[in-house]
Parts: structure tokens; sequence; C-alpha cells
């Protein structure tokens, strides 16, 4: 198949591309490098070293068989988007170019606009660049199960079946997003149904729980990246990497919150299962992308155990929590459709974060000149009586 992926040298990118080589497809990727700035504007790096993308590309076509054709550029730039897609008329687009941070979203109004303009912009500019240039393409759009809150419901998959004053329909499923970021993907939820809907596109939107794991290779060209700064860095990728530096886990809150989540290897195994198994023409479904679910004190637990069994002291420490949601609360979310697709987790947790700790040691000395960005100073109230500009 041929798949266009935007957001390629990112997280989940730069696994992805490698991959869908791997099970035989024709990859393009896009990007406009933004997450290596926002990494640095935090001031912090990636825990394991990565390559340039030239190099990266260099490397891909020395493992992967064949070259790389690669685009820098942003998605907003709807002209260098449309005639990339007519060059390459990809059959499956996956769409993974976002800026994927809650906190950094939260810092100040700049940054909300910012996340907001580029999620949400982006997301139409791919949209209309389809209907123009390949409207049969099968979009694979990342969402977030951070759309869903934490409702005192169980979460079905996208849509669910309400009766009111004695009539029935089948509706998407409320969404109470936790942050500017996580409202930026709610509206790019709506635009994409919208647009299924519109013009007939078809389209599977991934609502992904939250990712862990180590994506590198005996080749560090093919690495991926893995941050652990307080904006990049997700909680367990964050805990490992203190784990491993000797500084204590730092849970947030009471740690009662509970997460849907699920390991890079099994993420890349249900993206192409989506890839692989296309929606209908016009039609708009939702996978709610997971493996497991754990409270915040059950993730540091497992950080912790995987730790002693190599031999490191781990400690956990309470920290205020520095965002606004519910502790103790109901969690249970759907996830049928991927497994009825086929999906078979991988590793069970256990091991997955033991194997992170041990790729990670022999990188502990990089970890720990960054280790002051671990500490969350971005906070989700701020004080209303100072004045942005004066923080
Ligand atoms: N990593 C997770 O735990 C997780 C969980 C749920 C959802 N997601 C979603 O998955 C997607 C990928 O996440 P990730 O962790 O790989 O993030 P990432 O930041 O590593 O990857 C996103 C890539 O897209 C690029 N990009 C951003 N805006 C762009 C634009 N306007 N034009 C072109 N390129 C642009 C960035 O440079 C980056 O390389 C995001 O949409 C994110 O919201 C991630």
């Amino acid at each position: 198949m041929r798949v266009f992926i935007a957001g390629a040298d990112g997280y989940l990118g730069w696994s992805l591309t490698q991959y869908l080589a791997g099970r035989g497809h024709t990859v393009v990727g896009a990007d406009a490098l933004l997450r290596r700035l926002w990494v640095s504007e935090m001031g912090s790096t990636s825990a394991v070293p990565i390559a340039s993308i030239d190099d990266r590309l260099a490397a891909f076509r020395e493992h992967c068989g064949y070259r790389l054709r690669f685009f820098t550029l942003d998605l907003r730039d709807h002209r260098a988007l449309c005639a990339a897609l007519a060059e390459f008329q990809p059959e499956a687009v996956v769409h993974l170019a976002e800026c994927p941070s809650a906190p950094y979203s939260m810092i100040d109004f700049k940054h909300a606009e910012f996340v907001q303009a580029n999620n949400v912009s982006g997301t139409l500019s791919l949209l209309f660049a389809m209907r123009d240039h390949c409207p049969e393409a099968h979009l694979v759009k990342l969402g977030t199960m951070g759309e869903y809150g934490t409702p005192n419901l169980d979460i079905p998959e996208g849509f669910f079946e309400v009766e009111y004053r004695g009539r029935r329909d089948r509706l998407p499923f409320p969404r109470q997003a936790g942050s500017w970021y996580h409202w930026s993907k709610v509206f790019d939820s709506h635009n994409v149904s919208y647009a299924c809907q519109l013009w007939g596109l078809r389209a599977t939107d991934i609502m992904q729980g939250v990712v862990y794991g180590l994506g590198t290779s005996t080749d560090v060209r093919l690495n991926t990246r893995l941050d652990f700064d307080q904006a990049f860095g997700t909680a367990l990728n964050r805990f490992c990497c203190q784990a491993v530096i000797g500084q204590p886990i730092t849970a947030y809150g009471d740690g009662t919150q509970r997460r849907g989540f699920l390991s890079l290897s099994d993420s890349m195994q249900c993206l192409g299962l989506a890839i692989e198994n296309p929606a209908e023409p016009g039609e708009y479904r939702v996978f709610n992308q997971l493996r497991e679910v754990l409270s915040v004190t059950e993730l540091a637990a497992v950080v912790r155990s995987a730790g002693d069994a190599l031999g490191l002291t781990v400690d956990i420490e309470q920290l205020d929590n520095p965002r606004l949601e519910a502790s103790s609360h109901h969690y249970r979310p759907d996830s049928e459709h991927l497994r009825d697709l086929g999906f078979r987790p991988s590793a069970p947790i256990e091991e997955e974060v033991r194997d992170m700790i041990r790729g990670l040691l022999p990188h502990r000395n990089r970890i720990h000149r960054y280790a002051d960005q671990l500490m969350p100073t971005v906070r989700w109230r701020q004080s209303p009586s100072v004045p942005e500009e004066t923080r």
C-alpha cells in the first residue's frame, strides 16, 4: 500500500515509517521538524540520541531497501501539502503531525493559541488536500483518549445509543477535554467526521492512550526519540528516566487518576491494523487504542519493581498536581474494535518497563544533564491576578 505519514520525524512517526516499510508498504514522510524545536525550547533533549533527518533518511535507505521520499513541510502550507499528495497519490494517509503536549498548551496564551492553530488548521488543510487530490485514500488520524475526559460512565468507541424523551439516537459520546491541547483534538474529531459526511472521505479516528517505550536500534540513526521533560515526556517514559538517574518518581496528586496505556510496539501494531483494514467510503469510525488501564500510583509501582529487579533504588514522591483533573474516578473505556481486527498485545507492561530502563541506563549521564526539566513548573491554574506578559 502507498502510505503518506504526516509527522514522520516524531516519536510515533519515525517508528511507524520503519514498521510499515518492514510490512512491505511504500512509505512517504512529511514533517516540519517542529518537535525538535519544542523540546529545545523546554530546555531539554531526547534521552536517547537521535540523528538528523538527513542521517535518518540515509539509514532508512540502507536498512529498508528503498529511498524514503521525505517532504519538509508544514501541513498548514496548503499548497505544498497539495503538491505532495498529488504527486504521491497515497492509498492511506496517517496524520500524526500535531503538537501533542497538554502542558505545552497550558504555558500561556501564545502557546495555547499556537497548539490550537497548528493542530486544527493543519488538520483542516489536510482534509481539503485529500478531498482535492486523493479522495479515495483512507485517513488514519491520531486523536487521544483525553478527548473523553473522565465521565462517570463507561467510555464507548466514539458513539453511543441514547434515549431522551422517548426518542433514541446514535450520537457522538460527549467530549470533556482537560487542556487546550486536548480540546484541539476534539475540534479535529468533529472536523474529520464532518468531512466524511460532506465529501465521502473515509477516516479512522484513533483515541489513543498514553504511549510508552523505547524505539531503539543497533543503528542509532534509526532510533526514535524519547523525551522526559515536563511537557513532552509522557508519564511512564518520564518515570523510567527518573528511575535511571536515581531521582524520585514524581507522581502528581494523590496518584488515583486512571488512564489507558499502551507500548510503542503495540501502538505500531494497532496503527498497522487500522491502515490495512480501511474504513468504507464516507465512513467515520472511532477506535479506542489502549492496552491497559492503570492509576498513576500503579504505574509508579511497576517502575519501582522493574528498577528493583535491575538493582536500582527507586523512590516515589507525591507532588501537588499541577493539572486540573479528577482523582478517584470511574474509568472503563471499551477497546474492542482493534482486538476484533486481530490486535494481540505484545509483552506485558512489567517486561516493557524493564527493557526500557535497561535501554536507558547507558544514557543516564545525558538524562542527568537535563534532570531539572523533569519537574513540573507549568500549572493549569495560574493566578489570574498576574498579567500574562509579566509571568
Ligand atoms: N505519544 C503519545 O503518548 C500519544 C498519545 C495519544 C495521542 N498521541 C497523538 O499521536 C500523534 C503523534 O504523537 P507523538 O508522540 O509521535 O508526537 P511527536 O511530537 O513526536 O510527533 C509529531 C510530529 O509532527 C510534526 N508536526 C507537528 N505539527 C506539524 C505541522 N503543522 N506540519 C508538519 N509537521 C508537524 C512534529 O514536528 C513531530 O515530528 C499526535 O497527534 C498526538 O496527539 C500521542
